[in-house]
């Protein structure tokens, strides 16, 4: 039987649409003082927008999904920012991830930083799946940014390569 199919990127790809994500961004006029990153699919891409943005990055980590790649019940903090919560109040933030697939974890991060009273918020991700989703981006966020969007399919991230010369032959 055929493999279903899967989406390939390689790094060079990714950065890529991280810039095109920043040239949205930038255009847009939204100008964050922080970002966070959702780890830890959000860690790279946030560290390559820093280039382009020049702000720093704060990151938590939530999983939702557990060992067998099964959804749990809900979203789970796995590390969060305790001293730098106050850091928040106030400010332009840009919450940073790779994927916006079920929408779950970044309605829950989304959600938490908001009790922080930031004085905006923004949301970046790299790829958006077109599908119908779990969760919703709640109307106190005031942008939203995807690089590309994308069909509903299982995409190979670099970072997660065993083979990277495989993984960029797949991403031509
Ligand atoms: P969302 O709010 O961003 O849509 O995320 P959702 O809760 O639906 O699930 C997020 C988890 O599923 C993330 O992993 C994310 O990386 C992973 N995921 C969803 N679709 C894909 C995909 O097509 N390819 C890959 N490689 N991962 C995908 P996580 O549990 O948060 O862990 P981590 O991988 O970020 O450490
Ligand atoms: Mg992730």
């Amino acid at each position: 039987m055929a493999e279903p199919a899967k989406l390939y990127f390689s790094y060079n790809d990714i950065h890529k649409t991280v810039k095109s994500l920043a040239q949205q961004i930038k255009s847009s006029g939204y100008e964050p003082e922080l970002m966070v990153a959702i780890g830890t699919g959000g860690f790279i891409p946030a560290r390559i927008l820093k280039t382009f943005v020049e702000k720093p990055v704060y990151t938590v980590g939530i999983s939702y999904y557990d060992r067998e790649n099964k959804p749990k019940d809900a979203p789970q903090k796995i590390q969060w920012i305790d001293e730098v919560e106050q850091k928040l109040e106030g400010k332009k933030i840009l919450l940073v991830d790779e994927v916006d697939d079920s929408r779950a974890t970044l309605e829950y991060c989304l959600r938490e930083l908001l009790k922080h009273k930031p004085r905006e918020i923004a949301v970046a991700v790299l790829h958006n799946k077109r599908k119908d989703k779990r969760g919703i981006i709640p109307e106190e966020v005031d942008h939203y940014f995807a690089g590309r969007e994308l069909d509903d399919l299982w995409i190979c991230y670099p970072w997660d390569a065993d083979d990277i010369d495989y993984q960029d032959k797949m991403s031509k």
